[in-house]
């Protein structure tokens, strides 16, 4: 990175983060990749570290920083552990909504216990049938008198078993597709509000992602976003247009990470009588590699720098920097174990793992599919005289 690109807050802020992935983070993370829970520890450093809430506004305790800066954060995190630098970013995913589209009132009253790490925000859209079609949800939310109940089922829920507030869409007006939908705030401990199956998975295994069961939900008409119905689809496409530029610096981390280890490792091991790094094949691998990582990295920044000057087509550039970040990563990632030769493919080394947590990238907050359907809808728009 040319540092004379970034602002003196930004490298503080870059630093930082270093310091706490390589002292804190990475020497844990192969243990909770193994054990699958989450790290309480992790969290309270980051907290302690006054990190918490980077994408934050000061007016409600955060650091004022943008996506850019948030980008920054989560690459040095998953540089260290893919599942660390999720956990932390899924709380941007979970709160933007918040930022985007609630009231003052709702702002004041959740995001100053996320800035100061006090409490964890998940993002609860999707269910077992509505995934990609986000707009086919089936959970309802009926308003009675004074609260609203929901009813119905989120699957793929990241972070949802430890936090204390999710974000959770739902349709109240049937019958008018994504213009029927609404966001509510339901906070943990509202009776009928449930945590459910735990999956068992391939990667980003120190996070939880669960099912969110609702069951008569009771939610305070107070905590509909906004406080007017059927925003909630658009409050989502922008949340996502904000926040898959963190999956994709998440994505650049686990590579950076990756082509760190496949770095000292070819240059320590020895075959034919001479190190590897010595063989032009290795050294064209890794030229690729860091070739690679270098314009994502660079491509991601510029979407999040367009974000943060408030630029208004930002869609396309989101959906591009997602594509290109996270297929980087997976190809880096597997190229490192490449490297490693059979010591890659074993757990002994902590290669493999970047390879798994990768893999995530390409599927979650939207698949690279859906992405490259996103992106192209824009330049048909574009090439119709709207903007993209
Ligand atoms: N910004 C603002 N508004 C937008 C928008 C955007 N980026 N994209 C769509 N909209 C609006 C449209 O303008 C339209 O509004 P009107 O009704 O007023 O015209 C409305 O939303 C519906 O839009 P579409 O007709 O384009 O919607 P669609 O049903 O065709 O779906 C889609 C579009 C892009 C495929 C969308 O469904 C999508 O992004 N799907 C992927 C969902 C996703 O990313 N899920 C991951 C969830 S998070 C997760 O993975 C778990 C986790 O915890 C990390």
């Amino acid at each position: 990175m040319v540092d004379d690109l970034y602002t003196a807050q930004q490298i503080d802020l870059r630093a930082r983060a270093r310091d706490l992935a390589e002292t804190v983070m990475r020497p844990v993370a192969g243990k909770y990749d193994v054990e699958q829970t989450y790290p309480w520890e992790v969290q309270q450093a980051i907290k302690h570290a006054g990190l918490s809430g980077v994408w934050i506004p000061k007016a409600y305790g955060g650091l004022g920083g943008g996506v850019l800066d948030l980008c920054l954060v989560v690459e040095e995190f998953s540089r260290a552990c893919g599942g660390m630098g999720v956990g932390y970013a899924v709380n941007a995913l979970g709160s933007f909504p918040i930022l985007v589209g609630g009231t003052d009132e709702q702002k004041e009253r959740w995001l100053p216990p996320i800035a100061a790490g006090d409490k964890l925000i998940a993002f609860g859209l999707s269910e077992k049938d509505a995934g990609s079609d986000a707009g086919s949800m089936a959970t309802r939310a009926a308003k009675d008198g004074d609260v609203y109940v929901l009813q119905g089922e989120k699957k793929w829920n990241t972070g949802g078993a430890v936090a204390s507030f999710n974000t959770i869409f739902a349709v109240t007006q049937p019958g008018r597709g994504a213009r029927g939908i609404s966001a509510f705030v339901v906070e943990k401990d509202t009776p009928g509000y449930r945590v459910g199956k735990h999956e068992d998975k391939m990667g980003i295994r120190c996070v939880p992602v669960v099912e969110i069961h609702l069951e008569d939900c009771r939610v305070p008409v107070r905590n509909l976003l906004g406080g007017e119905e059927g925003h909630g689809f658009k409050h989502a496409m922008v949340t996502l247009d904000r926040a898959r530029p963190g999956v994709a610096a998440q994505a650049i981390g686990l590579a950076q990470g990756a082509l760190d280890l496949a770095i000292a490792y070819t240059h320590e091991r020895k075959q034919f009588g001479q190190s590897i790094s010595s063989f032009q094949g290795i050294q064209w691998m890794l030229a690729d590699m860091a070739t690679q990582v270098e314009a994502a990295r660079a491509l991601v920044h510029h979407a999040a720098r367009a974000i943060d000057a408030g630029h208004k087509h930002i869609t396309k550039l989101s959906a591009m920097c997602k594509v290109m970040a996270t297929d980087v990563a997976m190809k880096v990632t597997t190229d490192a174990v490449q490297l490693f030769g059979g010591y890659g493919y074993c757990k002994d080394y902590p290669v493999e793992k970047y390879m798994r947590d990768a893999k995530i990238t390409q599927i979650y907050e939207g698949t690279n599919q859906i992405q490259r359907l996103v992106i192209a809808r824009s330049l048909l728009r574009e090439a119709a005289g709207a903007g993209g």
